[in-house]
């Protein structure tokens, strides 16, 4: 299948840094397509702007999170409509950072995800271990409960994306082993193979410290396919250089 690279610039990036980088990537992938999809997820706010940049480019245009309801009193919150009508394609939801700073739960993310699908969005659903979780032996069974928790029975594998990101490696320089990332994607998609009859189609994405230096070796365990990029997104050279080294 064709792996999935989705740059997370997170609440980074105002609106002259944001066409910066996203025409730096254009002139790139103008050039050599790299076998990859690529996908850019800026703050709301510059969606429109980037949105109108990458209109003739490959590059893909998604945000990073959405309310569960259409519509309606929820003051300071975006829909998944909204996002849509904005030429978004996809939508992260569940990132680790929402669930512990906004105590989003599973339920909750399961929601947005099927508003994501009603709203002909793919959902990329994230989740991952804190290292208390991993010190205690717990990862398989806590990723276990969130996969099955925040992925609505209205998946497929067109219109969601999961994304394994251990809490502790999210901009930390941290990345487990190879073998503890592998472990990991490959319960992820018996779980899936388990739950969707197309759970063997489902992109499975590593994130986490991804950078220049492990990208390549990361991107060719089993079962990754593809990397959500927080911190190295946020340059032409580095986010190119991940696209480029599968
Ligand atoms: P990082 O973030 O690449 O900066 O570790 C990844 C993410 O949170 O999606």
């Amino acid at each position: 299948m064709r792996p999935l690279i989705a740059g997370n610039w997170k609440m980074n990036t105002l609106r002259a840094d944001a066409s910066a980088l996203v025409v730096g990537l254009i002139e790139q992938r103008a050039g050599e397509d790299p076998g990859c999809d690529i996908l850019l997820c800026p703050p709301f706010v510059s969606l429109g702007l980037i949105g109108d940049i990458i209109a003739q480019s490959p590059i893909l245009l998604g945000a990073q999170d959405c309310h569960k309801e259409e519509s309606g009193a929820y003051t300071g919150s975006i829909s998944a409509p909204m996002l849509s009508d904005a030429g978004c394609g996809f939508v992260i939801v569940g990132h680790s950072e929402r669930r512990a700073q906004y105590n989003e739960t599973d339920l909750l993310v399961s929601e947005k995800a099927r508003a994501a699908h009603e709203n002909a969005l793919v959902s990329i659903v994230c989740v991952g271990e804190t290292l208390v979780d991993r010190d205690a032996d717990n990862t398989l069974s806590v990723v276990e409960e969130q996969l099955l928790g925040s992925v609505p029975k209205s998946a497929n594998a067109k219109n969601t994306v999961i994304a394994y990101e251990p809490v502790w490696a999210i901009g930390t320089g941290k990345t487990p082993k190879n073998i503890q990332i592998r472990e990991v994607h490959d319960h992820l998609r018996m779980l899936l193979e388990n739950n969707f009859a197309d759970g063997n189609e489902f992109r499975i994405l590593y994130g986490g410290s991804m950078n220049l230096a492990n990208a390549g070796e990361i991107l060719s365990i089993k079962n990754v396919n593809g990397g959500l990029v927080g911190g190295a997104s946020l340059t032409v050279k580095d986010f190119w250089g991940i696209c480029t080294s599968l």
